[in-house]
């Protein structure tokens, strides 16, 4: 395990900044991990998988653990269900090949989504109808302060949309070295009513969808609206969709009746960010080296050369329309690091 100083990490986050860290190490094995968390000079260590949801603001003060543990397997199995368990480093989206391939549900829709294993419960990822935790098995964290391991089975972890107990209660607690998934192996339940699938299903010929042609359509759908990270620097959605309460939402309708939104229960309604940023004509438009995505303005993208403070100024410069204009607090999805 080599400590190295006064890395770049431009190569380690998505929005392509170039910063630096003053310590670097990269662990492949949840011992190693524990053995670095042992080292006083790694105490406030940023964790970092993939570095796609992250807004790395300065020059870090502090050290960086790059989490790199490798490999995927079938723990448990029964006739119909196979409990896969992956590293923290598995690149998520190899996860959702690797499953396809050996004919698993339940993860096809979260095809392509930038990132690491390990990273996946922290926000919970989700796209296309599709959450997480809606295959969450269980995870191993080892406690930073501890270094003792524990199994957080998913009532512990307080999943809500783009949101778990780990950027809540226990924020920079635990370092996610295992996640195992809960997946179909006959029966697939697809889920195929959201954002466009059956449409793109029907425009690729697909009439019976396999667990393949969804994950294809939503690769295809994905491709025609997010830009690629490693052409045009971003971290997907720089912000999160707003949950407002159903009063608001109603009176917004009538002023905008073309206004997309989503019902979540009784009392409250999502309306889509990028709706709300197009609306107040940030869209497409540039600032300097930075803008909303043409093809999507919830994406915050570094055309070139930006630095972390100009992303964030554009942000909050966004937030600021946003809240003019609707009076609706957009709140950033990505992790902002100082
Ligand atoms: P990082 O950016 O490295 O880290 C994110 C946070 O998790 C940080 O706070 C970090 O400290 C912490 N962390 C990382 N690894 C661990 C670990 N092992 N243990 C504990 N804490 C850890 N997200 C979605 O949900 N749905 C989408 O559809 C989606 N689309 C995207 C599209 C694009 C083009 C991009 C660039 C991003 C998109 N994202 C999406 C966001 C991103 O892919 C996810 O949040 C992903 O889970 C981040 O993984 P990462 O390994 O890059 O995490
Ligand atoms: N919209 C606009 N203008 C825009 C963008 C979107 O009017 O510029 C409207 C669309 O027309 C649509 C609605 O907003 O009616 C929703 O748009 P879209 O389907 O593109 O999804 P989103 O709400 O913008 C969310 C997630 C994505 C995820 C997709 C698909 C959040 C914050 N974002 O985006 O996740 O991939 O749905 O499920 O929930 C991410 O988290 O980084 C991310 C990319």
């Amino acid at each position: 395990m080599e400590i190295k100083e006064q890395v770049s990490l431009t190569q380690f986050n998505s929005f392509g900044l170039s910063v630096n860290a003053p310590l670097f190490v990269e662990v492949t094995t949840s011992l190693a991990l524990q053995e670095v968390l042992k080292d006083p000079r790694f105490e406030n260590a940023l964790i970092l998988g993939g570095g796609s949801n992250v807004l790395l603001l300065q020059d870090l003060s502090r050290p960086v653990i790059k989490i790199s543990i490798p490999g995927i397997r079938i723990s448990e199995e029964n006739e119909q269900t196979a409990i896969v368990s992956a590293g923290a480093g598995v690149v998520w989206h190899d996860l959702v090949m690797w499953c396809i391939v050996n004919n698993l549900g339940g993860i096809e829709n979260l095809s392509l989504i930038p990132g690491l294993v390990g990273a996946a419960p922290i926000q919970n990822i989700g796209a296309y109808g599709v959450e997480l935790s809606d295959v969450f098995y269980n995870a191993i964290g080892i406690g930073r302060k501890t270094g003792d391991s524990k199994i957080f089975e998913a009532e512990d972890c307080n999943f809500g949309y783009r949101d778990s107990i780990f950027k809540n209660e226990l924020k920079d607690e635990y370092v996610i070295t295992t996640l195992r998934l809960s997946l179909t192996k006959v029966n697939h339940q697809l889920h195929l009513d959201y954002g466009g699938i059956t449409q793109t299903l029907d425009a690729m010929g697909v009439i019976t969808p396999t667990l393949d042609d969804v994950a294809r359509a939503v690769i295809r759908i994905r491709r025609a609206k997010l830009p690629d990270p490693s052409t045009l620097g971003n971290a997907g959605s720089f912000f999160t969709n707003p949950v407002v309460l159903k009063t608001k939402a109603a009176q917004m309708a009538s002023l905008y009746p073309d206004m997309p939104s989503y019902s979540i229960d009784d009392q409250f309604t999502k309306i889509p960010a990028g709706w709300l940023i197009e609306q107040t004509g940030f869209k497409g438009k540039t600032f300097g080296n930075v803008g909303m995505h043409n093809k999507q303005a919830l994406v915050l993208v570094n055309y070139g050369n930006a630095t972390g403070a100009e992303l964030w100024e554009h942000a909050q410069r966004v937030m600021d329309a946003v809240m003019s204009k609707f009076d609706i607090e957009l709140a950033p999805e990505v992790n902002l690091i100082n």
